[in-house]
């Protein structure tokens, strides 16, 4: 996300910027930040891909009032079913407290502005006790795990770069990214084959390519209409729609394994020299 994106949709209205960093790939935050400064509005970003990253050497944390956070199933560190959020101000802090915890008044709360109040709003959003040390176990060597999975991942990339028709994404300059899913573009006349060949192609060497975060996109699955009885963007997001058939998706901690590396190289070499 970039600041002109977010100026086309802004209107006066407009409070705060929610934001990702999508598969593990950062925003622009320092720009992000700044813009928000002098438009005054608070940018709350969901980290959930992005385990660890950092923009300018500092944590992606550091740039957001909130930050939240999914530890979730498959996720970079997982606790099972867990999630998180982080913030500098004791104030939102204690909200979410608040809000969180039902019926346990925390005894942390940093302000005194709900010190009387009784605690018995909002949903039991605290983790799991078990689901804590799981993700914690895994936060104890994450930085080693990270160093060495970009490692192997680097090479991957720098042997897409060398082809003809494939590309990674790009990362801005200051940007030091985690990969949760590596996502590969096509650049083909006609990407729709070549991404049903990548398919096939992968099934036949035993390689995974995922598919299941496009088809359907989010906003055009049924789910969302009959639920929350929205049809969001007028059911139309172009650039999802036409990104959807020009990009493949690998689930990054599958480079753990450096033999994976040249399992996926080779697999767009296949399809490269098919083409
Ligand atoms: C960007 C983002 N935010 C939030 C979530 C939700 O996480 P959870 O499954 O822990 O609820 C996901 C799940 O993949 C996600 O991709």
């Amino acid at each position: 996300l970039e600041v002109e994106h977010v100026e086309k949709v802004k209107t006066s209205k407009t409070k705060g910027i929610l934001l990702l960093h999508p598969w593990g790939n950062v925003a622009d935050m320092n720009n992000l930040r700044a813009y928000a400064d002098k438009n005054n509005l608070f940018i709350l970003s969901d980290a959930s891909h992005a385990h660890g990253a950092c923009f300018g050497g500092q944590p992606i944390g550091k740039y957001s009032e909130i930050t939240c956070v999914s530890y979730g199933k498959d996720k970079l560190i997982s606790g099972g079913e867990l999630g998180g959020a982080t913030t500098d101000s004791d104030q939102l802090w204690d909200r979410m407290a608040l809000f969180s915890q039902v019926n346990r008044i925390p005894a942390d709360l940093q302000t005194s502005t709900y010190k009387y109040m009784s605690n018995s709003i909002g949903p039991k959003y605290r983790p799991h006790a078990l689901s804590l040390p799981i993700a914690l176990d895994q936060l104890n060597s994450y930085s080693e795990r990270i160093l060495k999975l970009n490692i192997n991942i680097n090479k991957f990339c720098s042997y897409l770069k060398s082809t003809r028709i494939f590309e990674i994404q790009k990362v801005y300059p200051d940007v030091s990214r985690v990969y949760w899913k590596i996502v590969v573009f096509i650049n083909h006349k006609n990407p729709l084959k070549v991404n049903k060949f990548i398919l096939e192609t992968a099934k036949s060497m035993s390689l995974v390519i995922e598919q299941d975060h496009y088809s359907p996109l989010l906003h055009q699955d049924p789910i969302y209409k009959e639920y929350y009885n929205i049809s969001s963007c007028n059911n139309s997001l172009p650039n999802a729609e036409s990104l959807k058939n020009k990009i493949v998706q690998i689930h990054a901690p599958i480079l753990d394994d450096e033999n994976f590396v040249y399992k996926y190289c080779e697999l767009f070499k296949t399809v490269e020299n098919k083409l």
